[in-house]
């Protein structure tokens, strides 16, 4: 059994303290084996901001996997979000945007899908490049379960208002995730969590617990900002996912006013598992 913890848009430069404080305890108690962050550690992407997300990371009692967000591409000066965009994220989280992690029963492969601009208004707005799909495809013919994490959403699950743009290509990413069992992709950037199923004939469905995933079912996962005040019709929240081999259990940890608990319990089941 692997247990990854998933939580995004931390948004450090608007962070509740208290929160953070208790997301720390809350995650050594869950003792993951991974923690995967879906992007947005910093609110403009300032030195103190990567400063204060870097000690963050250093206090998390597990390996994490990072990718970027939009809001880690600091505006300012404007040469250094046109040529060296990821000149802080280097220096302050980590030197790789492709970063893996592994062990024996699951792979987790980061997909950075932020961009300092791009061939549309929404300044936002996400790209994932045909060779960041290669990538994934590469993994294929891996027997274990795969996990993908990028910022920007592939699919609006249950938001009506679509009050931002999907990421550009997210529909080849999802084709190539469907094109072997066992796929996750794990997505920040709407601050409000949702899990659902996407599969080349059906589309997008939510996910119900009890269901039985088809070796081409993707389960689609965001999550909501964990630390930060920036909500979005949704309390803080992040996402506790257990890998086992008859199938995936999810736990959503939301923040109330007796601080983090369980919101909502999925459980689903692997094809032949
Ligand atoms: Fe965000």
């Amino acid at each position: 059994m692997t247990v990854v913890a998933h939580i995004s848009d931390i948004h450090f430069g608007r962070e509740v303290t208290e929160i953070v404080t208790a997301l720390l305890a809350d995650l050594a108690a869950a003792a993951p084996d991974i923690v995967v962050i879906s992007g947005d550690l910093t609110q403009f992407g300032s030195h103190g901001e990567f400063a204060a997300a870097r000690a963050f990371l250093d206090r998390i009692p597990a390996p994490c996997l990072v990718v970027p967000g939009n809001h880690d591409i600091p505006a300012f000066p404007v040469w250094e979000m046109l040529f060296r965009p990821y000149r802080r994220w280097r220096r302050f989280i980590t030197q790789g945007l492709a970063p893996e992690w592994s062990n024996a029963a699951v792979l987790v492969k980061g997909v950075n899908s932020a961009r300092p601009y791009g061939p549309y208004l929404n300044w936002s707005r996400g790209r994932i490049a045909p060779a960041q799909i290669a990538a994934v495809a590469s993994a294929e013919r891996d027997p274990r379960v795969l996990v993908v994490t990028a910022h920007h959403p592939v699919a609006y699950g249950d938001d009506t208002g679509r009050d931002y743009d999907l990421v550009t290509r997210g529909d080849a990413l999802l084709a190539t995730l469907a094109a072997r069992p066992r796929s996750l992709i794990l997505l920040g950037h709407r601050h409000r969590s949702h899990a659902s199923l996407w599969s080349p004939a059906d589309g997008e469905r939510t996910a119900v617990t009890g269901a039985v995933l088809a070796r081409d079912d993707v389960l689609i996962l965001h999550a909501g900002t964990a630390t930060s005040d920036r909500l979005r019709g949704q309390a803080n929240s992040w996402n506790l996912i257990t890998l086992a081999e008859a199938g995936v259990g999810i736990e959503m940890r939301q923040y109330t006013a007796a601080g983090w608990a369980s919101a909502t319990r999925l459980d689903l089941l692997w094809s032949g598992g």
